[in-house]
């Protein structure tokens, strides 16, 4: 490993991957461990400095998460945030105690140690975002209160000899606005950290150890079209060149001229072998009938691995299968009943077609197991792929087969195409883009009754879905200017044959979904 590691113990905070995502930022390479991982696996990372996230718990709770013998033992520099900070304060003789107001929300630290290096270049009053039950009321011998606010003494505290610290607040998240200095700080002034994660290291590791993996073996991969499987197979393409075979599906679910776009880019921007299997009428014939959203699924998922291994045996033999895996997808939960052993070698299933059961004789090639979504796309623009395919919106594996609701066929998909077509045009052509995370059209089973001219007409209706989202996993509704709006249905109507209304989906994430099916 040529890059130095921050490894970060979680002790079950909603934010402990918000913590690694800023340290990724300050250009350090940090992995994500439970809080009871074994020594050895630390040993395996010789991290330069341990940050101890936040947690749910009270450190007087029955089975209360603990600090390990090993942490303080590597002497190297600690940094306890929030239930972390309890932590260090408790284990090494401080006292901690329920707060007498919970304090949740914003706060001001009004004095700060400013000589301290954790501090270095902040001033107060500075705003921090407090989330906890329990406070310190007496620091554990040999540390130094750091910072307070109004009503919590202790705010931040250090040993400074020891190089352990402690913040109360959650410098990791948006609401404490100069936190991410106090995490450079840390990592750069106190770890002694180089910044050394950039996008052009981040290949050359990645293309070294697949080389290693591969030896001399070849690899296969299945090219979506989306972003991830891209990316890793560009670096798996890099790494072992004309040994990897990459395979596109046509499934037919796909958007507007779609399936050409992407093997144009696949053309210009991959260059090893990309073979196309045009699988339309196999999968319509599979989805033939078929109104249930999970049946679709689940039919969509059986036929690909079909193609994929017929695909495969045809073209092979393959020792490796590549994947995209993100490190979200394989992050073990510190959550109760995690054990921290074994959790890792997920695949994608049923969220995404290009995901494959492990009982294809394949060992994974997977180099965006360490990278965050945001990684992957510095890293796609540095192996040069272009913003439009960088920034492309997520689409499901199933494809438009989930946004038709009912019997998916060739005349529907025809429709929801074009609507869909129209919906991407002005929301694009309007410069929104980049601000709405998915914008699509979906085909109802629904007939209404309207008029054109002086013909009275029963058509069918289109809902435009827009949403504005982090990471998908909450959304809102697109507050879409009106004018967007009023183009996009006025041109379905006019544009999509036997299309005659079209409505508006204004409900967030949850309680609905991003997509209808
Ligand atoms: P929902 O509809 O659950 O979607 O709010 C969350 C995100 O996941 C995408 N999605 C899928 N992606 N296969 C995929 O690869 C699927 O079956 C699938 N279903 C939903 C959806 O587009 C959104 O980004």
């Amino acid at each position: 490993m040529t890059h130095q590691t921050i490894a970060i113990l979680d002790y079950g905070s909603q934010y402990s991957q918000l913590i690694a995502r800023r340290v990724r930022e300050a250009r350090v390479y940090c992995e994500l461990l439970p809080w009871h991982a074994g020594a050895d696996r630390l040993d395996h990372l010789r991290p330069v400095g341990i940050i101890l996230s936040g947690g749910p718990s009270s450190v007087y709770d029955r089975g209360a998460p603990t600090l390990p013998d090993h942490v303080l033992a590597r002497d190297v520099p600690v940094l306890g945030i929030c239930y972390g900070m309890q932590l260090l304060a408790h284990e090494l003789g401080g006292r901690v105690e329920p707060s007498p107001v919970r304090e949740y929300g914003p706060a001001e630290l009004t004095w700060i140690d400013t000589q301290s290096p954790l501090f270095a270049g902040l001033h107060p009053p500075m705003k921090v975002w407090m989330s906890h039950g329990d406070i310190i009321t007496a620091l554990p011998p040999g540390f130094v209160s750091l910072a307070s606010t109004p009503t919590t003494e202790y705010a931040a505290m250090a040993h400074p000899e020891r190089h352990i610290y402690g913040l109360q607040f959650h410098p990791e998240v948006a609401h404490t606005p100069n936190g991410i200095y106090l995490l450079e700080n840390f990592l750069y002034t106190i770890c002694g950290c180089r910044g050394d994660w950039t996008p052009a290291n981040v290949i050359e590791d990645a293309i070294a150890r697949i080389r290693a993996q591969v030896g001399d073996g070849r690899v296969i991969c299945a090219l979506s079209g989306g972003v991830d499987s891209t990316v890793a197979a560009m670096l798996i393409g890099r790494a072992v060149g004309d040994r990897l075979t990459c395979v596109f599906v046509d499934h037919g679910l796909l958007r507007l001229d779609e399936a050409q776009q992407v093997m144009q880019m696949f053309h210009r921007f991959l260059p090893v072998r990309v073979v196309k299997v045009d699988a339309q009428e196999r999968f319509l014939r599979a989805l033939a009938g078929v109104t249930d959203p999970e049946e679709k699924r689940r039919r969509i998922g059986h036929e690909f691995i079909r193609v994929f291994e017929e695909t495969s045996r045809a073209l092979g033999p393959f020792q490796f299968l590549g994947q995209g895996t993100l490190y979200p997808d394989v992050i073990e939960s510190a959550g109760p009943g995690s054990t921290g052993h074994g959790a890792a070698a997920k695949i994608k299933t049923h969220h995404n077609v290009g995901g494959l059961p492990e009982d294809l004789q394949f060992e994974l090639v997977e180099p965006l197991r360490t990278l965050f979504k945001d990684e992957v796309r510095e890293v796609g623009l540095a192996l040069g792929l272009p913003a439009d395919v960088v920034y492309r919106q997520p689409f499901p594996g199933p494809g438009l087969a989930v946004r038709i609701l009912g019997e998916v066929t060739p005349e529907r998909l025809h429709t929801l195409r074009l609507a869909d077509a129209i919906v991407r045009e002005e929301i694009e052509g309007a410069g929104l883009g980049r601000d709405v995370w998915q914008y699509f059209a979906v085909l109802t089973p629904l007939r209404t009754v309207g008029v054109m001219g002086d013909n009275r007409t029963y058509g069918h209706v289109v809902a435009v879905r827009a949403v504005t989202s982090q990471d998908g996993m909450t959304a809102d509704w697109a507050h879409l200017p009106h004018e967007v709006l009023a183009r996009m249905s006025t041109r379905i109507v006019n544009e999509v044959p036997s299309v005659n209304r079209v409505v508006y989906d204004i409900t967030s994430k949850p309680p609905g979904t991003i997509e209808w099916e």
